[in-house]
């Protein structure tokens, strides 16, 4: 078992403050109020998700729930809809027609609300843009756009007619952008003339011109006007697109999509130098997001909620774009980042709009605990009715204060626990049923199931081990785009193929409430974001002054974790402080700024096993300033003495 220690630490807490009971009023309001429903689902998961299943309209029934062949599942065998018409056609046949669907701030203040009606048209327009532009079911479009509400309708119009999209965060940078493009052999890009940050102009499109000069199958790229930046146009290729859709017909039928058909790739990292592209379904999709959001989040008519995620992470998709969307729900999305121009930015638009659930990450609440109470105590937080958290674990410290400050100490907190791979949440309280405790996720939801097991497969009843899911779960990926056998592989391998290894560690207390622990893999989680320990060694060896490097997370009181470098220079390259910020600016370079190490340490040699694997383990005991770890098995025991001695005085 790796090393892994519960984050926070709850002993700290006073007895009443670990364990958090939601008041009488929520419960009597609450979207599910009676425990009885895990037992319900575990009785006959089947019957219970086909149950779910019937709170979206099909074109056609499905003939199966679940075909499970380990390690593939699929869901609504033989069912077929569509997503957008879903999210936005059956709405407009109610009152919800004219509800905001969307409340979009930008960065600079300016506000763009968009109805339920307004976000029809806009998907239907923009939907035949792209069949004007050749693109049918099945065609890979990629998006890399900024938080505007185009970025929501790109994404609806691609499940209106069946394209498969593909989001590129914003941050990252050319190479990443380029290689995700070419890995899933995108036809069309959408981005923008460029994207606010700070104050600041990201050129998007600049960027995106650098990487498609190795994309030469995208035939079409479409910008959407953001910031009036001069932008290079190149004739024949690029397209505005507030032109396109001027010009496009109002109505746009929705293709009938099979439930396994594609509905998006979207890339994350792994254990090696390249990156995923994790595939989700359509209808065990759809029907996972809806369903979870509606439990977890508690959504009513008259609720206005935020969740803070960007579009290029799994949450932008599953609780911005689809889940609420498939709601019928009221959501705000924002542009811009919590200080900019003051520290009170998230209180004021919560202020503003009367949000009354917000969603956002441990890293952000560590930050505003840093930042101090006087910020949000300034604004009317008084809406607010329900609060969650996601990305990585949060400690309970943060839990409280969030509760405390935020939520006033009434709103109930929901811990959430999913992946990109899960599609969505997996293990969360359902806040109208269960108590919860700073710090922990809580339990499985209805329908699904976690278990904790050791190194061997053993299951653990209290204790630590790796956290594991049991059953299928709807909206649980369809594979790797292009690489079936990784699938299998990386998920479906380790303790035969009916266990999904997440890839994290947990512990389970004697209450049966699961506490997560961090990745137990080579992946770094930095304030929510997934990087490859293995993407930015070989970053950092692409520069032609580095001979070797090895990389690891150590932990970082705000960000959950920070990268670590290890290099060793080639012959006749200096190591110096000059150095260290080349190899920082190149990982940015290569990567995007996510993946900027805040250390870069140099050595003479690394850690090496005797049959030559790196022992990133020792190398996190270095950089952690930890008694190091068993070193029987290096071959050369003096290079991490010697690394530890250097580091120590470096740093210490
Ligand atoms: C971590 C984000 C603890 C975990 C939705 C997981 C969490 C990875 C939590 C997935 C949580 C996510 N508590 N850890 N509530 N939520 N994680 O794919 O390590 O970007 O494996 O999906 O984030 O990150 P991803």
């Amino acid at each position: 078992m790796p090393q892994m220690k519960v984050p926070g630490s709850v002993d700290v807490l006073l007895k009443e403050e670990r364990e958090f009971f939601p008041s009488p009023t929520f419960v009597a309001q609450a979207n599910v109020q009676d425990k009885a429903i895990y037992e319900k689902a575990a009785e006959n998961r089947e019957a219970f998700w086909a149950g779910c299943a019937k709170a979206i309209e099909w074109y056609c029934p499905w003939h199966q729930v679940m075909n499970w062949t380990p390690p593939h599942c699929k869901w609504f065998v033989g069912g077929k809809l569509n997503v957008s018409y879903n999210c936005l056609d059956r709405h407009i046949k109610t009152a919800a027609r004219n509800k905001a669907a969307l409340i979009w701030e930008g960065e600079r203040g300016e506000e763009r609300t968009l109805t339920y009606w307004d976000l029809y048209l806009e998907v239907n327009r923009f939907a035949n843009v792209l069949k004007n532009l050749g693109i049918t079911k099945g065609d890979r479009v990629a998006i890399y756009l900024p938080m505007i509400p185009e970025a929501i309708i790109a994404l609806q119009a691609c499940a209106r007619i069946g394209a498969i999209h593909t989001v590129i965060f914003g941050g990252f940078s050319a190479d990443s952008l380029r290689d995700r493009i070419l890995d899933a052999d995108a036809k069309l890009l959408i981005t923008a003339d460029g994207g606010y940050r700070r104050g600041n102009v990201i050129t998007l499109k600049q960027t995106a011109d650098k990487a498609l000069t190795e994309c030469p199958n995208v035939k079409d790229v479409i910008v959407v006007r953001r910031t009036g930046l001069d932008v290079d146009v190149v004739e024949g290729r690029d397209h505005w697109y507030h032109n396109l859709v001027h010009h496009a017909a109002a109505y746009c039928e929705p293709e009938q999509m099979d439930a396994e058909d594609t509905l998006f790739i979207l890339y994350t990292s792994g254990t090696t130098g390249k990156p995923k592209g994790i595939m989700h379904t359509t209808g065990g999709y759809l029907v996972g997001v809806a369903t979870t959001y509606r439990w977890v989040f508690d959504i009513k008519d008259h609720d206005v909620y935020w969740c803070t995620a960007d579009i290029g992470w799994i949450t932008g998709h599953s609780y911005v774009t689809y889940g609420p969307l498939a709601n019928g729900a009221t959501q705000v999305i924002f542009e811009g980042t919590p200080d900019w121009p003051d520290k009170d930015r998230f209180w004021r638009i919560i202020e503003k709009y009367g949000v009354t659930i917000l969603y956002t990450t441990p890293t952000a609440i560590r930050t505003f605990m840093k930042w101090g109470t006087q910020w949000p105590d300034a604004c009317d937080l008084t809406t607010l009715r329900l609060l969650g958290t996601v990305g990585e674990p949060i400690n309970p410290e943060a839990w409280i204060w969030y509760q405390k400050h935020i939520g006033r100490g009434h709103c109930p907190v929901v811990d959430t626990w999913w992946q990109t791979e899960t599609g969505g949440i997996v293990i969360a309280p359902l806040p109208g049923v269960m108590p919860t405790k700073p710090g922990s996720a809580t339990k499985a939801l209805p329908g699904m199931a976690a278990d904790i097991l050791t190194d061997k497969g053993e299951h653990v009843e209290v204790g630590g081990g790796y956290l594991t899911l049991t059953s299928p779960i709807p909206s649980m990926m369809q594979g790797i785009w292009g690489d079936p056998q990784r699938y299998v592989d990386t998920y479906w391998s380790r303790w035969g193929n009916r266990l999904y290894f997440t890839g994290d560690g947990a512990r389970r207390d004697e209450e049966g409430y699961l506490w997560m622990l961090g990745r137990v893999d080579d992946v770094i989680n930095v304030s929510g974001h997934r990087i490859g320990s293995m993407e930015v060694e070989s970053a950092l060896v692409s520069h032609s002054a580095v001979a070797e490097a090895a990389v690891v997370g150590i932990e970082d009181e705000i960000k959950g974790q920070a990268i670590v470098g290890f290099v060793i220079l080639k012959e006749g390259h200096h190591s110096n402080d000059a150095m260290a910020e080349t190899l920082r600016q190149h990982v940015v370079k290569v990567i995007g700024a996510i993946a900027r190490p805040q250390k870069i340490l140099f050595a003479r040699d690394l850690p090496k096993t005797r049959s030559g694997k790196i022992m990133r383990r020792l190398l996190r005991d270095v950089a952690e300033g930890r008694v190091l770890g068993d070193i029987t098995t290096l071959a050369d025991a003096g290079v991490v003495e010697e690394l530890k001695k250097k580091y120590d005085e470096e740093y210490a």
